[in-house]
Parts: structure tokens; C-alpha cells; sequence
């Protein structure tokens, strides 16, 4: 039996994805080439916002006809699995199983009742140890850096979001299970981790996150340590501190803001005001300059006025993001944010994100310029010089770096090296070695 996956969505999802190919190795399924000589796919899906949404749906038609052809057992994992449930039979019944974001042990399970002829196998229940996955299990894809689960689900209510109720409310990782996961990890050969969770930086399972940054830092042989992602309001003195000053945690940080009208941020019902973000980012002080700083925004919210967006260009400006990641609000089944009236033009809407987003390739450009001329460790991401005759490389702050290796030489897959900027575009530095 031969498996595929499919991922659409967020790093949570990627990761997820990895734990189910583990859950099916140990089963002894084999790895699939392609859909063609699959006898399972699965998707594991995003429902984010629509397009996410859209792109499953149009990959279900694909599978459909494949179906017609030859046997074939199509599963639907993840967001929107967890959202649609048995919805999604009527609307697709050319799948075979539904598993939600909080059961994904029960894989095997499910896969083998569908195997046996069952039709419509579902499971999107609730197990409160759905994040006590045997760490072991987990079937990475061979990346230079390691995707490590510390915390599932959301507590926080922001009123566009579907998150809170497709992964559910917040459960802690315990931090020794983290740390001896890493540990592992560090043996396997990563140098590499990126702590994971909705919401990382409301972790407790047992420390603050700062200090789980900190116990995991310990672990010898680690080199870096990235998290993903946060909440403002959960971003305290003491992880500003533990970020600026503990040398093994990469010099970045992705603090989503969404608006910089604090009227546009009270419907959201993001909990802060943007003097409240800012005084946040503040706890970073002097440590600001050496981080490079990224952001979420949604643009076009119901009821968002010119001078709302106005106020979130400004906010760009005075905080001058090395990267930001910018969306046009997208209205989600059960969220709140369904009752607010809409009216706004959808050209007002994608004027306002070209806009938003032609400036920010200006502000990143002159932040991979100023790296212009340094010298700093950058991992190696490539296996080998990609079409365009260079490595592909990665610095502490995130930065794609194109590297000239110099002619014939080869470079140590998932190691630092250290490489001189040369020289700057939008989207990637290039460097020498140095
Ligand atoms: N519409 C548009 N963007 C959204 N995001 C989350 N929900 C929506 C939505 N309904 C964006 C937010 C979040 C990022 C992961 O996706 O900016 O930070
Ligand atoms: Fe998409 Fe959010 Fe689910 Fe990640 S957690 S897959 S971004 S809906």
C-alpha cells in the first residue's frame, strides 16, 4: 500500500502531515511518487480563509476522476475536516474518510476500516492527548530545521478566525517532553528546531515560554531555535529579554498586528490597542535593531474606513517591517465576524493590499540591503547549486540567501556557514562563502 499526503495551510499542518506519514510507516506503508500510484491520499486541508478553501475542493474534483479509473481511497485531514465534518461526504462523496485536527492517532484506525469497505469512516472527536504524539513517530521531511509541536489549539477570540474551533481550545506540551524531543532530534543530525503553536508564547506547560526557550537553548549541539507564531498580548518583558539575549534563539520574531486602526482591531477583538503593541515591541529596546521584525495584516476588515487603512500604512512606516504577510479579509463559516456588514468594494479591498504591499517590498528591499556587506552564519538549505548555478541558504533572521559556493565545491547540507552579503533584492540576498 502506497500513501500520499497533500498539505495546504500553516507549519501546524505541515507538521501534522509529518506525524501522519510517520503513523502510516509504522503501519508499513511506503511513500507514493505521485497520485498515479497511490492507493491512499489524503489532504490535509486549511480552511484559513476561502482560497485555501477553494484549492481542496478543485484537487476532490481531480481525485474524482482518478476514482472512476481505479481503486483508490481519498481521506480529508485537517481544518477543514475538522470544520465540515460529515458535511463534507455530501458535498464530496467521493471521500473515504474524515479525520479532524485532534484525532490524528486514529489514522491507522480509520484508513483500515475504510480499507475493509466501510463508507463515510469519520472521527473529528476531541482526544485530550492528541499532543502527547509519540515524538519518535514523526516522519520528517529531510529540511535542514526540525517542526517541534509545543502547544495545539487557541484560547484567544479574534473574531475573523477559524482556528478556535478547527484546532479547539489550548493544550500544553509538558516542557521535558519538549526538551527530550529536541534532544533526540540533536542525535538525528538537526541543528535546527521551530517550536510550533497557534499561539506559542501563552505556553504553560510547566515554565513560561521564555523559559522553555531557554531549556531547550541548553540542548548541546542545538544552533538555533525559531518559534512560530504569537499573540501580542502574550508577548511579555521576560521573552523580549530571553529573545535578545540568548544567543541560540534566532534573531526574529513574527508578531502578528492585523490593523493599525485600534477601531478596526476592537471588532477583531485583538485585546490591544496599537500604543499596546507598540509599548510591547518597546520591550525589545536596543535588541530591536538586531532582530528582523515580521507581521501579519488583514486588510479590507468589515467596516474598515480609508482612515483605518491609512492608520495601518502608518503603522507600516513607524514600525518599518522587515517582512509582513498581507491578506484580504476573507469571511469564514461560524465566526463571528460573519454578523459585522461588510460593504466595502472588493477593487477598494485589493487596491488597499497592492498598496499595503508595494510598500512593503520597498521597506524589505531596504532591510536585506542594510545586510549588505556583512558577514553572518547562514544554514545550508540545498543539497546542491539550483537552477541559476547557486546554494540556497537561510540566515538567523529568516533571510533567503543565494550563495556562490565557487566552482566545484560542495557545501555541508543543514550546516552554518558563514557567507558575505554581496548584494540585495526583495526576496533574497545574494552571499559568498567568507
Ligand atoms: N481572512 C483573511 N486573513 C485571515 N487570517 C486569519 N483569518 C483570516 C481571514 N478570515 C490571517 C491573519 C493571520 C494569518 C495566519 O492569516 O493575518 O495572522
Ligand atoms: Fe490553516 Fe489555521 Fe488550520 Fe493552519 S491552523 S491549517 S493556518 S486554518
Amino acid at each position: 500500500m502506497k500513501y500520499l499526503i497533500e498539505t495546504w495551510g500553516c507549519q501546524m499542518n505541515d507538521h501534522d502531515s509529518e506525524k501522519l506519514a510517520g503513523l502510516l510507516a509504522k503501519e508499513g506503508f511506503e511513500a507514493a511518487a505521485g497520485v498515479g500510484d497511490a492507493d491512499v491520499v489524503i489532504l490535509n486541508t486549511c480552511s484559513i480563509r476561502e482560497k485555501a478553501v477553494n484549492k481542496v475542493y478543485s484537487e476532490l474534483g481531480r481525485l474524482r476522476e482518478e476514482k472512476l479509473r481505479r481503486p483508490l481511497l481519498v481521506g480529508v485531514t485537517g481544518c477543514l475536516a475538522q470544520q465540515e465534518k460529515e458535511g463534507l461526504f455530501r458535498r464530496a462523496p467521493q471521500i473515504d474518510f474524515v479525520m479532524g485536527t485532534m484525532a490524528i492517532q486514529q489514522l491507522p484506525r480509520l484508513v483500515e476500516e475504510a480499507r475493509a469497505g466501510r463508507t463515510r469512516v469519520i472521527d473529528t472527536g476531541e482526544y485530550p492527548d492528541n499532543h502527547l504524539f509519540p515524538p519518535e513517530t514523526a516522519l520528517r521531511h529531510s529540511t535542514a530545521k526540525a517542526l517541534v509541536t509545543i502547544i495545539e489549539g487557541c484560547n484567544h477570540a479574534c473574531t475573523y478566525c477559524v482556528v478556535p474551533t478547527t484546532r479547539g481550545p489550548e493544550r500544553h506540551r509538558p516542557w521535558k517532553d519538549v526538551v527530550a524531543e529536541v534532544r533526540d532530534l540533536v542525535e538525528m543530525g538537526y541543528r535546527e528546531v521551530e517550536l510550533l503553536g497557534q499561539n506559542v508564547n501563552s505556553y504553560m506547560g510547566g515554565c513560561t515560554f521564555a523559559q522553555l526557550l531557554d531549556r531547550v537553548a541548553e540542548v548541546d549541539g542545538l544552533e538555533w531555535i525559531r518559534f512560530t507564531t504569537s499573540h501580542p498580548m502574550n508577548f511579555t518583558r521576560e521573552l523580549a529579554r530571553t529573545l535578545v539575549t540568548n544567543p541560540k534563539v534566532a534573531p526574529f520574531l513574527h508578531l502578528p498586528v492585523q490593523s493599525g486602526s485600534d477601531a478596526v482591531l476592537r471588532r477583531m477583538r485583538r485585546e490591544y490597542t496599537i500604543d499596546q503593541y507598540l509599548e510591547r515591541l518597546g520591550y525589545l529596546e536596543a535588541g530591536r535593531d538586531r532582530l528582523c521584525l515580521s507581521t501579519d495584516f488583514i486588510v479590507g476588515f468589515p467596516g474598515e474606513t480609508e482612515a483605518d487603512f491609512e492608520a495601518t500604512m502608518a503603522l507600516l512606516e513607524r514600525v518599518r517591517y522587515d517582512a509582513s504577510f498581507s491578506f484580504i479579509y476573507s469571511p469564514r463559516p461560524g465566526t463571528p465576524a460573519l454578523r459585522l456588514q461588510d460593504d466595502l468594494p472588493a477593487q477598494e479591498k485589493s487596491d488597499r493590499l497592492a498598496r499595503l504591499q508595494a510598500r512593503q517590498v520597498e521597506l524589505t528591499l531596504a532591510s536585506n540591503r542594510r545586510m549588505v556587506g556583512r558577514t553572518v552564519p547562514a544554514r545550508v538549505e540545498s543539497r546542491g547549486a539550483v537552477e541559476g548555478g547557486h546554494w540556497l541558504a537561510r540566515t538567523g533572521e529568516w533571510k533567503n540567501v543565494h550563495l556562490a559556493a565557487g566552482e566545484g565545491r560542495r557545501l555541508p547540507f543543514g550546516e552554518l556557514v558563514n557567507v558575505r552579503i554581496t548584494d540585495a533584492g526583495p526576496h533574497f540576498l545574494k552571499a559568498e562563502i567568507a
